[in-house]
């Protein structure tokens, strides 16, 4: 028997914040089913968010965030989450992690959508994701934390006391291996590679979602996703993103006949919140117009945006033409694992944090550049919980999961992230999201709820967790009778502020079964 006081799974900055605060007192592993730099955090372009230039200040970032997240934020959080984060900045810079700065010194802040003030911290332009990564992993490897890439957690191990004991894991030869401890940690992400249009790592498949649920765990608020604006839109395909600090840098959405698309529609206009720039972009393609960013007003694009001049290179797109075709698409899950602010779910011993969990940080929309910090600040708090944690005796395993009898038909990815765009994407309604839960229905839920991961797979693995989150976002999208943040539906286009309709939509086993 393997053991280890504390499993962590993920490798994007969540994960690493956790593991290295919780490897203080306790021995700590990570798994990561691809490479360590394989994550949506190593992609990240725009930065992090942090009140700290003169004109700013907290209560602003708090503000900024609430109105983004429309109200639906979990206000404890929030607070945590903005208060925390001119120290958290601050001691990573005296940590030795460096940002883009002016002339004279000062750090260089950075504008995005729905900012009330410049506070987005970066570095090399548009790379801060690669940058705060890399100096997180020298920072692991000074530290006693054993990492298995290529390792996939498939399963959660659960004790006779209904806590989590362990994990499962499978590597690419195909074996299986069972590893126990005290405190098990989702740093999976959200589910975003589960679309056909996304801006995520395509490891991002909403796997740690899919165990917490058959663990027994309560899923919150899944319907809040949040579709990006401009990926980089070629041949009907996406091919990664195009930062929004772009458009904090001047640039504006046009169509072909350089008519300005966000003009007279949001007073923030290129700027407005990611929900209405995405639907306005969405309207347009459905129409067969195609939309660009207009560049050409931003001197030294190259410089600014290294990492964005090379996407397109890479896709055959000329930034001197001045335009890049964009297309919205899944970027962020604002629901998920639901926590309390130190990581915890609803399961003893199972821990989520970033973007696999919940905590209400981001209610109904996440406002630009505050998901590193979440990982960064939430990392910090789940790992001091754990590493202040006693430890515990474990219970005997609950059962020993068995391979499966027979292997459930399952729908392949391709058709299931079509269907997810089509019907669960940036415009909901109540005819389209029945059609996905029917073709969701044909597929044997209950036994992929309750069999276990061995036996399968890795694809298999993918499609059966990857139709229990398409069927927890098509659920709560449906129970969502109002549009609000993330979550737009054209048969109730306006929030409903009646108290019911506020309610978060929690889904859990029981409910599904
Ligand atoms: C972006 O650079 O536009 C993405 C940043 C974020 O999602 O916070």
């Amino acid at each position: 028997m393997r053991s280890s006081e504390v499993i962590v799974v993920g490798s994007g900055i969540a994960a690493l914040q956790t593991a290295l605060g919780a490897a203080i007192t306790k021995n700590v592993i990570i798994f990561t089913k691809d490479k360590l730099r394989s994550s949506n955090s190593y992609l990240a372009q725009g930065g992090i968010a942090a009140a700290i230039s003169a004109e700013d200040s907290t209560d602003k970032h708090a503000q900024d965030t609430l109105l983004a997240g429309r109200n639906y934020n979990n206000p404890d959080a929030v607070l945590k989450l903005v208060q925390e984060a001119p120290a958290v900045m601050n001691s990573l810079i005296l940590s030795g992690m460096e940002f883009d700065r002016e002339r004279g010194g000062k750090v260089s802040l950075g504008m995005e959508g729905a900012h009330s003030e410049r506070r987005i911290m970066h570095r090399d332009g548009d790379a801060t994701g690669k940058y705060l990564i890399e100096h997180y992993l020298s920072q692991l490897e000074k530290s006693s934390i054993k990492v298995m890439e290529e390792k996939e957690v498939i399963e959660l191990i659960i004790g006779e006391d209904d806590s989590c004991i362990g994990v499962k894991t499978l590597d690419p030869e195909g074996r299986k291996e069972s590893y126990y401890g005290n405190h098990i940690v989702l740093a999976t992400g959200g589910c975003g590679a589960l679309y056909r249009f996304t801006s995520n790592s395509p490891g991002v498949t909403g796997d740690g979602i899919a165990m917490a649920l058959k663990a027994g765990a309560r899923i919150k608020d899944m319907e809040f996703i949040q579709f990006h604006p401009t990926l980089l839109f070629i041949n009907g395909k996406t091919h990664g993103l195009v930062s929004e600090a772009v458009r904090g840098e001047g640039a504006k959405l046009v169509t072909e006949s350089d008519k300005k698309v966000m003009e007279g529609v949001h007073p923030l206009n290129d700027l407005a919140p990611r929900h209405i720039v995405a639907q306005t972009i969405y309207a347009y393609l459905q129409q067969g117009e195609r939309v660009y960013l207009d560049i050409s007003m931003i001197p030294a694009f190259k410089k600014r945006f290294p990492t964005i001049s090379l996407l397109c290179e890479r896709n055959g797109i000329d930034n001197s033409s001045g335009k890049i075709p964009v297309a919205p698409g899944n970027h962020f899950l604002m629901g998920g694992i639901e926590t309390d602010n130190v990581g915890r779910t609803s399961v003893r011993g199972l821990y989520a944090v970033g973007e696999a969990a919940c905590s209400g940080v981001h209610g109904a929309n996440r406002l630009a550049s505050n998901s590193l910090l979440e990982g960064i600040v939430f990392g910090k708090a789940v790992g001091s919980f754990i590493a202040s944690e006693p430890e515990r005796e474990l219970p005997n395993q609950r059962f020993e999961p068995t391979n499966r009898s027979h292997i459930p038909t399952l729908p392949s990815l391709s058709e299931l992230s079509e269907k997810l765009m089509r019907y669960a994407g940036i415009i909901r309604n109540e005819t389209g999201l029945e059609t996905l839960l029917d073709w969701l229905g044909s597929f044997d839920l209950a036994e992929v709820l309750e069999g276990s991961g061995s036996g399968l797979t890795k694809e298999q693995i993918r499609a059966a967790n990857g139709i229990l989150v398409a069927w927890l976002i098509a659920e709560s999208a449906l129970c969502r009778k109002e549009s609000r943040g993330g979550h737009f539906r054209s048969d109730y286009p306006v929030e409903n502020d009646k108290d019911w309709l506020k309610q978060s939509v929690v889904i859990d086993k029981n409910k599904m079964e």
